[in-house]
This record gives C-alpha cells, structure tokens and sequence, in this order.
C-alpha cells in the first residue's frame, strides 16, 4: 500500500529541477486532488466505454485474464475502467510515482468495488520479478518519463513470455503541435469575448493559495517531457524484444474539441461550468470521434493524429 505524499510546508520542501523524478512526484501529489475533476474522470459509462474503446483498438474485443500491472496508474482511470468494462479480471496492480495519486486511485477503485493494490514504483524501475504479470497497462505515462524506452524494456521484463503490453493516451509529435495551436487561439478567444463588459463575470479569478501552490501549479510546465512520432514507439517495443508489435493513433478534430473545452474549462468560473455544458462538450466529442474514425483516419497521416496507441506481445520462447 502506498505511504501518504507529504505535503511541501514551503519552497525549501520543493524538490530542485534538475531532480525530473521529483518533481514529477511532487506535481503529480500536488494536482492529485483536482485532476478528476480537470479531465473528466468518472465511472459514468460513457468514461467507462471510453477507456474501453482505448484497450480495444490495441488488444481486440476479448478479455485478456489474468495478472496486471498499471504503470503511472494516476487516480485509476484506465485500468479500474478495463475491470469495470469487463475487459481486465486479474489482481490488478496500480503503481505510480506519485504516492498522492495512488491515494485517489485506493479511493476511487474502494469506490467502484473494484479490488486493486498500490504501489508506489518508478515505471523505469520496476520493483517486481521477472515474469510475474501477465498485462501490462499504462495510459499518459510514456510522456512522463526520461527514457521511455527504458519503461518499455521494464514492462516486457516483468511480463511473462506470452504476455501482453498495452500503452495508450500518448501525444504524437505533430499531434501535440497543431494541439497547441488550438488551445492559444481558444485561450484568446475566451479571452476576447468575456472583455465583453457582461462576460466578465465568466472569468475564472481564484488564484494559488500561497506561495508554494503557486510553485507547485508551474510545475505543470516541467512534466510533459516527450511527444512521440508513431515510429520510433514500434522500434521501441521491438528493441525491448516485443513481437506483434502495432501503433495506431486516433482522434484529430476531437481531440481539438477536447482540448478547446478544457482549455475554456480551465478560464472560466468553477461554478459557471454545468450539466448542459458537460453534456454539450460530450456530445460534440462523440460527433467529432465520429468523423476522425469513419473518415479522416483514411485520409490524413497517422502522425497528425493526437494520441498513439501500443500494443505488443512479450514472445513465448526466446528467437533463435
Ligand atoms: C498524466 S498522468 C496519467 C494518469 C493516468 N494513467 C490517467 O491516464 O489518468 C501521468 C502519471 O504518470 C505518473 N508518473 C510520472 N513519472 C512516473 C514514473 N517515472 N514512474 C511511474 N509513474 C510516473 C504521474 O505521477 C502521473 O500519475
């Protein structure tokens, strides 16, 4: 079970920059608290489906059994969605870097009946023996980490020959450079329309509570340290020794949709977002999924996709 993050009692608790891994912790302890509520995390359904739709694309229609291991688990959404959907039925174990966010995931997946142990781990450095898990899952993690091939190399370490590596909710190279683009202009135009005198009152105007919130909320800008390009994750997977190795990425327009409404979200009053707005933003991120699916994915390069999906196989005997 994971010790509890201790909270920082001022800057000097703050870890220095050039400590990566510390600062990820300390961020990720930090945003623990708000980050279901920034990325819409829940166990409705339709979050449930999309955590399912994920393990799809990369693992197919059928439950994998037994044993798992979440790397950079968070507060739980992606594996105690794959048991809640039915797709993952093993002991499942949720490990992080950060001991806040495994408080959330203890709670949240208590709260959802579905059994989990935590561990507090580092993704590049497994604390588990060769071959004990049987998958290994990860959502939003690989970005996060200073050698992801390194993680890469642990998971099939860890994985018994047979088992199965699935990685989603990773940013591509150009994926994350129109995104950006995006989130500017959606930025600004919020900005411009709520100078509208009657608008105004949609402003978000809270600050950080201190000095060391503060500090804390600008490590955001540390955190993300890599975007990938479809390729070099395959050869990643395949020089770790993985077989039936597959990319596929996904969402184009919705995840501008997506990143838009966030970026809107994270601007405007806490109370000024409700349930019209959460099920307008729903809706139009179905439609848009839609249309990335039945007919963009044909036509536009798979690196201009957002989020890439891995997906591989540890193989049953060593190659000749
Ligand atoms: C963007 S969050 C994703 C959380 C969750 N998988 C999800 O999709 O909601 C990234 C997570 O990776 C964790 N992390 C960062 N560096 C790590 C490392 N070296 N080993 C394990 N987890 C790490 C963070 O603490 C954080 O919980």
């Amino acid at each position: 079970m994971a010790a509890s993050a201790p909270t920082p009692a001022g800057p000097q608790d703050l870890p220095e920059r050039t400590d990566v891994k510390g600062v990820q912790a300390a961020y990720h302890d930090w945003e623990a608290a708000s980050y279901d509520d920034k990325f819409g995390i829940s166990w409705d359904p339709h979050v449930t489906d999309y955590a399912a739709d994920r393990f799809r694309r990369g693992l197919g229609d059928r439950p994998v059994p037994g044993r798992v291991l979440e790397l950079g688990a968070g507060t739980g959404f992606f594996a105690v969605n794959l048991v809640k959907a039915g797709l993952l039925d093993g002991d499942l174990v949720c490990s992080d870097l950060s001991p806040g966010m495994l408080e959330v995931c203890a709670r949240n997946a208590a709260a959802n009946d579905v059994a989990i142990t935590t561990q507090v781990a580092d993704a590049e450095d497994l604390p588990f023996p060769d071959g004990s898990f049987d998958v290994v899952v990860g959502h939003a993690v690989l970005h996060h980490l200073p050698v992801p091939g390194l993680a890469i190399r642990e998971a099939f370490r860890v994985l018994r020959p047979g088992g199965v590596l699935l990685v989603a909710g990773e940013p591509t190279y150009w994926g994350e450079r129109v995104t950006t683009i995006v989130k500017r202009a959606t930025w600004r135009a919020f900005r411009a329309v709520t100078a509208v005198p009657a608008l105004e009152h949609l402003r978000r105007v809270d600050g950080p509570a201190d000095d060391v919130d503060a500090a804390l909320a600008a490590l955001e800008h540390e955190v993300d340290l890599h975007t990938f390009h479809p390729d070099e994750v395959e050869r990643m997977a395949s020089v770790a020794g993985f077989t039936d190795v597959t990319v596929a990425t996904e969402e184009l327009v919705a995840n501008w949709w997506g990143w838009g409404i966030r970026t809107v979200e994270g601007s405007m009053r806490a109370d000024a977002v409700g349930t019209r707005w959460a099920m307008t933003a729903f809706r139009g991120y179905r439609a848009l999924t839609r249309l990335d699916e039945a007919v963009l994915a044909h036509v536009v390069p798979r690196g201009l996709f957002y989020n890439l999906v891995l997906s591989a196989r540890r193989p049953t005997a060593p190659p000749d």
